[in-house]
């Protein structure tokens, strides 16, 4: 790549890298002109684009006639007549392209250990796995839990639902039981599939015991099986009847399976994603339109080819493990990594020897991974990256957060050699791929930017009432038009997706995105401001604040009153810090943090580690206004440590300011 000023180095400018005359040469979109040409055909021909890339991009059974069905906005439809299979795409069709023999997922597991394993093979297991779930019963439109960590039976068993029919909602392993019964309770799940463990980090979880308990949490009589994959061969519990080990149930299946064919809209999957009321959502999306962007993103913003060894650091329990693990990259027929530890083990090189030992091509993670590996790496020079062979990488990604400018150029220097154009790339659960990112061999690019929308979205910054704001000003981000991977729905309550994604204060028109996001005033681009709403990002992680006052409240002899707010952190994008009036006399010192400690580990089991709140402050009362509002604001000054400037003369109780500027 080459940096330069735009229009020459005057001061004030942003710093423009472009991608080498190489990298641009042999790039899938090729040049700034290739990428306008592609948004002129959105914006000429917006359907004819779409239909063109679902061509491209699927094989279909029965080809679809309709593109684009408005008819009951927002509940868009995207080829709906068209018929298809996700995991035939995804392995089927691989096959019939002679790449049986080429290897689809490199395993490494925490300890190191490597698996490899073909498209042939991974097709005849995803075979079995789906047969021994027909035997079980599980038909198209059942839906199936999967509770797992980073594995090829993971990524096996998603596609293994795909191939029936059935609907998989992956859960993140470090959710606690009580998220886990949640889930389950909303899904109605037939079928859980487990493992007896996990391992990350040297450490040995429990899983399958998480399972029992949130099953035993009540709510999830739907449940007829258990099925747990065997990955520590340490003794787990089995109930007679519900449980079966996943060897014994598809150990004598036959290795092919006649695909479902389902109508594009058929729900593929559910994930579920906090928003800034109640509890997470079940976010719904479909098949067809889901799997033509997930491909095409792969391809363009990846830029992937043939040769190419990918690797997203993500867990398959969020959306950019499904996206640009289990679906994209096998939708293309890549090879990629599966990784099942942590970046910290054994040491805080363990990226870096990762992407030696696998001459991994494409490294796609999140910047609060880069931002503790850049620390870890000024502690500790054995671990930096200069220590490592990386020359093997051709491009980074980005995603998750925004990605602070240091961090970029971090990441741009050290791991990616000053070669490696990066793609800090900006979606959504319910965008289901990219929505604004670069594309690598023709967007110059600015860190900290995510720079233009994705050809085909349009993406756009707007004020309160819908009306575009000029560039240069800070404003509300929306997407004007539907898009073939939009999530459908939140499964079980479409209201709620009105209201959360095209309210009526808004003119119900155009795709909220809860961002705030500003375009510059010369280039157009995008940089994503944060949430507008009452959702923070804690490590990549989405929560909403009021899902852990809830938990926190749930505590019912110990706490009265909660509120949530975020701070910005170093490491970890932003940190939760919580605000609690207690049941019992202002605690101090050694008391405070016993029960601050208490709170945290309660938080832990009522929604996942994840969720617990960094800071803890105890106060008498919460500030509130005349009409007995918290005062958030004022709580994110207090939590940010900064002068208070807000009006505190409507407080009942000054003293308060003093208590809760003391977090434990
Ligand atoms: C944030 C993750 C800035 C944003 C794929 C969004 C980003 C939320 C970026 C979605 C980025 C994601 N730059 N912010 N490149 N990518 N975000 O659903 O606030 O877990 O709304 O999807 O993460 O988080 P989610």
């Amino acid at each position: 790549m080459n940096a330069s000023t735009a229009g020459g180095p005057q001061a004030g400018e942003v710093r423009m890298y472009y991608p080498s005359e190489e990298f641009v040469r042999q790039a899938t979109i090729s040049g700034m002109s290739a990428y306008e040409a592609l948004c002129r055909e959105a914006e000429s021909d917006y359907t004819g684009y779409w239909a063109k890339r679902a061509r491209e991009m699927v094989t279909w059974k029965t080809p679809f006639t309709q593109v684009l069905d408005e008819s009951n906005a927002p509940f868009f439809k995207w080829f709906a007549d068209g018929t298809l299979n996700a995991s035939y795409n995804c392995l089927d069709r691989n096959l019939e392209r002679g790449l049986g023999d080429k290897t689809a997922i490199i395993f490494e597991a925490d300890d190191g250990e490597v698996t490899r394993i073909n498209y042939r093979d991974l097709h005849a297991k995803v075979c079995q796995i789906a047969n021994g779930l027909r035997s079980l019963g599980v038909q198209k439109g059942d839906r199936v839990v999967i509770y797992i960590s980073m594995s090829i039976d993971g990524v096996a068993a998603m596609l293994a639902c795909a191939r029936i029919g059935a609907t998989h909602s992956v859960v993140f392993g470090g959710f606690s039981a009580q998220a886990l019964r949640d889930r389950i309770e909303d899904t109605r799940a037939k079928v859980v599939i487990t493992a007896d463990h996990q391992i990350r980090g040297g450490k040995q979880l429990p899983l399958k015991a998480i399972v029992d308990e949130a099953l035993s949490l009540g709510g999830c009589d739907s449940v007829e099986r258990v099925l747990v994959v065997r990955r520590s061969g340490a003794p787990v519990n089995m109930v007679q009847g519900r449980d079966r080990w996943m060897a014994d149930v598809v150990g004598g299946q036959a290795q092919t399976c006649e695909p479902e064919w389902v109508e594009a809209e058929h729900p593929l999957f559910l994930l579920y994603t906090s928003g800034s009321t109640g509890k997470p959502k079940g976010v719904q999306h479909s098949t067809g339109g889901y799997l033509v962007h997930a491909a095409l993103t792969t391809a363009w913003t990846f830029d992937l080819k043939p040769n190419d060894i990918f690797w997203c650091t993500a867990d398959i329990g969020w959306i950019t493990g499904h996206t640009y693990i289990a679906y994209g990259p096998m939708a293309l027929g890549a090879t990629q990594i599966v990784f099942e530890g942590v970046p910290t083990f054994p040491d805080a090189s363990r990226f870096w020897r990762m992407i030696e030992r696998h001459k991994v091509t494409i490294f796609y993670t999140a910047p609060t991974a880069i931002r503790s590996l850049i620390k870890a790496a000024e502690s500790n020079d054995t671990v930096h990256p200069r220590n490592f062979d990386l020359s093997s990488l051709r491009l980074l990604g980005s995603v998750g957060e925004p990605i602070n400018p240091a961090a970029w150029e971090w990441y741009y220097r050290h791991v990616g050699g000053e070669r490696c154009p990066i793609v800090d790339t900006f979606w959504q659960t319910e965008t289901g791929g990219h929505v604004i990112t670069p594309l690598p061999g023709a967007t110059p690019l600015v860190p900290g930017s995510c720079t233009l929308p994705f050809p085909g979205i349009m993406a756009a910054v707007v004020d309160e009432t819908g009306k575009d704001v000029p560039n240069g000003q800070g404003g509300i981000l929306v997407i004007k038009r539907p898009w073939p991977s939009m999530i459908r729905t939140i499964w079980g309550d479409p209201e709620r997706f009105k209201k959360s994604y095209y309210p009526e204060e808004f003119g119900g028109k155009y795709y909220l995105a809860g961002d705030g996001a500003i375009r510059d005033a010369k280039t157009g681009y995008f940089t994503i401001t944060g949430r507008i709403d009452d959702v923070l990002n804690v490590s990549g992680h989405r929560m909403g604040t009021m899902e852990i006052e809830s938990a926190l409240v749930a505590k019912t002899d110990l706490v009265a009153e909660a509120a949530v707010v975020g701070r910005p952190d170093e490491t970890t994008g932003e940190a939760i810090c919580a605000f609690v009036v207690l049941k019992r006399p202002l605690p101090t010192g050694d008391e405070a943090r016993a029960i601050a400690k208490e709170l945290r580990d309660w938080v832990a089991k009522e929604i996942g580690p994840i969720a617990k709140p960094k800071d803890i402050r105890f106060g008498e009362n919460l500030p509130k206004t005349r009409s007995g509002k918290i005062m958030r604001r004022l709580l994110r000054s207090i939590a940010k440590g900064e002068a208070i400037t807000q009006d505190t003369s409507t407080l009942e109780n000054p003293a308060i300011l003093d208590q809760l500027g003391q977090a434990y």
